[in-house]
């Protein structure tokens, strides 16, 4: 079998930990045709469009997709490619690993971010000149599948080992109805599933995960809450540098750094591969190779632990050697 996987570098660093990533892919036993395909600020220069049709339809026709990071046009490029996937969760885990410096080292936790909705579905309104609204958008049929996904997240194994389940974190006291129903399908559906659920206010959350991430394993929030509680987590586990991401879809996903184009350092060759590397090992799994993506995440840190690292992590090595000593600890 034969994975079509579309690569798109984008701009600044993506340029250059996206063909590091893809070299972690080409030295696994894994059968991948790699499509390249443009987006970003340099495309839009050159032909008037962030995401040309093109590469939207490339990543929607892919059995997968591996994008960099955009500069300025960023919004413009990931938000259609998520719905080009039709990603309904965005997987965001934070680990820190031993070897590098982080804030709380025992940090371990998966986000899983509903994709579609909330306060990001874009109903904002200016209806006058003092005066601008938003409507926030809640199905249950979105937090319904968020939740099935998640149970089936925990049942696999795939959350950290120490603790089972999930936490849902909302704020249902205050948005009582789109946040309540959001709560109360998770929880239902986790009842449903047998899966151990608890659940937390949003923001009493964002204090308790820094004073003691170990509480939390698999975290289940709404769009705008999960986006801002994994940057929080971000934080915890040692820089951008390391942190992956998946947005998945029915029959299709989207795979990427969560970090930017780092235009500090852009061109030099001394950005950190990590997070495309285990962006990739996270593609590896979604295709159903669980064990090629597991040995690309030891790699990687067996790397972090004794290996070269890069000036983020407080070495000198240049991207390139970062990932030759991942493919050969492969
Ligand atoms: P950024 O993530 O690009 O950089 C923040 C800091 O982290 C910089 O000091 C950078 O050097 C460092 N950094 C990030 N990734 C690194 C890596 N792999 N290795 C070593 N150091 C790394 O975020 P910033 O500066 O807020 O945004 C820069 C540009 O990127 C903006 O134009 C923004 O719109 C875009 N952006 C795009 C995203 C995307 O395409 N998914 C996400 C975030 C930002
Ligand atoms: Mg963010």
């Amino acid at each position: 079998m034969t994975y079509e996987v579309v690569v798109i570098e984008g701009d600044g660093i993506g340029q250059e930990v996206v063909p590091a990533a893809v070299a972690v892919l080409e030295s696994l036993d894994i059968d991948f045709e790699f499509a390249t395909a443009d987006a970003g600020d340099a495309t839009k220069e050159a032909t008037g469009e962030a995401l040309p049709a093109a590469t939207y339809e490339a990543a929607a026709n892919a059995d997968a997709t591996l994008f960099g990071a955009a500069g300025e046009t960023a919004a413009d490029v990931i938000l259609p490619l998520r719905e080009a996937v039709g990603s309904f969760v965005n997987i965001r885990p934070a680990k820190a690993y031993p070897g590098v410096d982080a804030v709380r080292p025992e940090t371990d936790v998966v986000f899983l971010r509903e994709n579609t909705e909330g306060v990001y579905a874009g109903h904002e309104d200016r209806l006058s000149e003092d005066l601008s609204t938003l409507t926030r958008v809640v199905t249950s049929s979105a937090s319904r599948e968020l939740a099935e996904y998640a149970c089936e997240f925990v049942a696999d194994g795939r959350g950290p080992d120490h603790r089972d389940g999930f936490t849902v974190a909302h704020k249902a006291n205050v948005m009582r109805e789109t946040d309540g129903r959001f709560r109360n399908e998770v929880l239902s559906v986790a009842d449903e599933h047998g899966v151990d659920a608890d659940e937390e206010l949003m923001d009493a959350f964002a204090t308790k995960l820094p004073l003691d991430p170990s509480q939390y394993g698999v975290v289940v929030c709404p769009n705008l809450a999960g986006d801002v509680l994994s940057d929080l987590a971000a934080g915890l586990v040692g820089g951008l540098g390391l942190l992956p991401s998946a947005n998945i879809g029915h029959d299709n996903a989207l795979f990427e750094p969560v970090h930017g184009t780092a235009p500090d350092i852009a061109g030099e060759g001394i950005a950190n591969p990590t997070a495309a590397i285990l962006s990739a090992a996270m593609l590896v799994e979604y295709l159903g190779h669980v064990e090629a993506g597991r040995r690309v995440r030891d790699a990687v840190e067996s790397v972090l632990s004794d290996g070269p690292r890069t000036g983020d992590l407080g070495g000198s090595a240049t991207t390139d050697e970062v990932t030759a000593a991942v493919v050969d600890r492969l």
